[in-house]
């Protein structure tokens, strides 16, 4: 019964880090280590079975062999590549949608229960994955190098049909640059994000990275060139370490703590009760906002990916641990084509310009800073659009 809360307990660290997990794009690492712990469940039930009746064995152990058999046979072919992730999963739920027939056919309905709806689970899980054109299927272009070019030509996009987020939106960010978007919530920042993630595809238009289209590369070598850092870190119950090392799980332990030393939260972590083996996450030792932030910072300086995306990094955070962390983001900025989204004046002094999206078009704010975005009039605030109203953002442009 308790590996069955932690079966449920890793799906839903897999559901709500989604984006985590997507983004390093481990989606399977995270399948193989929860058909893991599921393996262990029916490995700790047949044990306990056998104690009790032999017979009561033998019906559950070919219930078992049964599921051992579908995880060792999809993941190997998922691993060999032979099979997609999905269709691991809606294999493993076909067969778990009619195991219970022959569970009841044995009239002993015990290990396929939880296992049904943990699949079900699954299945939903990596059914999110399935936006439209998004992610038809792996495979694609894997170049060679990055120069870190973006561009967007006529890009539009919306949630739904009626409803456009970006209209018509183009624009360049060149190799090595650092390129602050600011915008009024609800302008479609994330949404510019997203759709150079290739979580959503555009709906007519193209994005670019170094001149190739975004839908003929390979979406987990994209994701592998880009480090994302946002408002707030998802961290998985396990150790410092391994949260760390999630954005390249063969990093060594010296690469880890030369990573968390450059992002500032090494000190931190040797004042926890187990250093680097302190186990957080939801039911470990709690860590403040600001040092999850700074361990986000961590995984990104340790994948070294060529483009990092920081979507208000800071604005979770108090103003003095604002100064800390923007200390630390001027060294991962440094040398990389860099998309920083925020609204605080001392961040966006990282940037060499700064585009604006408003009315879902993305432009360029000429002058000087951040500032020049702004309306005549506005005063300068620890927040941008502070006392701005609703004037519209290029006036003085
Ligand atoms: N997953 C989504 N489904 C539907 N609408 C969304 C989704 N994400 C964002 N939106 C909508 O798209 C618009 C732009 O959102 P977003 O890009 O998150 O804005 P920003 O990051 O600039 O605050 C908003 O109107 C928001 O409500
Ligand atoms: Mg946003």
């Amino acid at each position: 019964r308790e590996r069955q809360a932690y079966v449920s307990r890793d799906l839903q660290e897999v559901i709500s880090g989604i984006d985590t997990v997507k983004s390093h794009a481990a989606e399977d690492r995270e399948v193989h280590r929860v058909s893991g712990t599921l393996r262990n469940m029916v490995d700790a039930r047949i044990r306990n079975t056998m104690l009790s009746a032999f017979s009561e064995y033998f019906r559950i152990g070919t219930m078992s062999l049964m599921l051992i058999a579908v995880i060792w046979f999809g993941g190997n072919e998922v691993l060999a590549g032979a099979m997609t992730v999905g269709d691991f999963v809606a294999f493993a739920v076909y067969i778990m949608t009619f195991a219970p027939t022959v569970n009841t056919f044995f009239a002993f309905p015990v290990v396929m229960q939880p296992a049904l709806t943990s699949a079900a689970r699954l299945r939903e899980l990596f059914a999110m994955q399935g936006e439209p054109g998004a992610l038809a299927g792996a495979g694609g272009i894997v170049p060679g190098t990055v120069q870190g070019r973006i561009e967007f030509s006529g890009v539009w996009f919306g949630y739904s049909e009626d409803a456009p987020v970006l209209r018509d939106a183009r624009f360049v960010i060149r190799p090595g640059e650092a390129v602050a978007v600011v915008g009024r919530t609800g302008a479609g920042k994330t949404t510019l994000i997203n759709l150079i993630l290739r979580a959503f595809a555009p709906k007519k238009g193209t994005i670019t990275l170094d001149w190739r289209d975004l839908s003929t590369l390979d979406p987990r070598w994209l994701r592998r060139q880009i480090s994302i850092v946002s408002q707030d870190l998802f961290l998985f119950h396990t150790t410092i370490e391994e949260n760390i090392r999630y954005s390249r799980p063969d990093a060594t332990i010296e690469e880890v703590v030369e990573a968390a030393q450059k992002a500032q939260i090494h000190d931190d972590i040797l004042r926890l009760p187990d250093g680097y083996r302190t186990v957080v996450g939801e039911r470990g030792t709690r860590l403040s906002v600001g040092q999850r932030q700074r361990i986000a910072i961590a995984r990104a300086f340790l994948k070294d990916a060529p483009i990092l995306i920081l979507d208000e990094p800071t604005s979770a955070l108090d103003l003095q641990t604002e100064d800390l962390i923007g200390q630390t983001l001027r060294a991962l900025v440094r040398d990389r084509t860099t998309i920083l989204i925020s609204h605080r004046p001392s961040l966006l002094e990282l940037a060499d310009r700064v585009l604006a999206i408003e009315d879902g078009q993305v432009r360029e704010c000429r002058g000087s800073g951040a500032a020049s975005c702004l309306p005549p009039g506005c005063p300068p605030s620890p927040d941008l659009f502070m006392g701005c109203g609703d004037a519209p953002l290029w006036h003085g442009a």
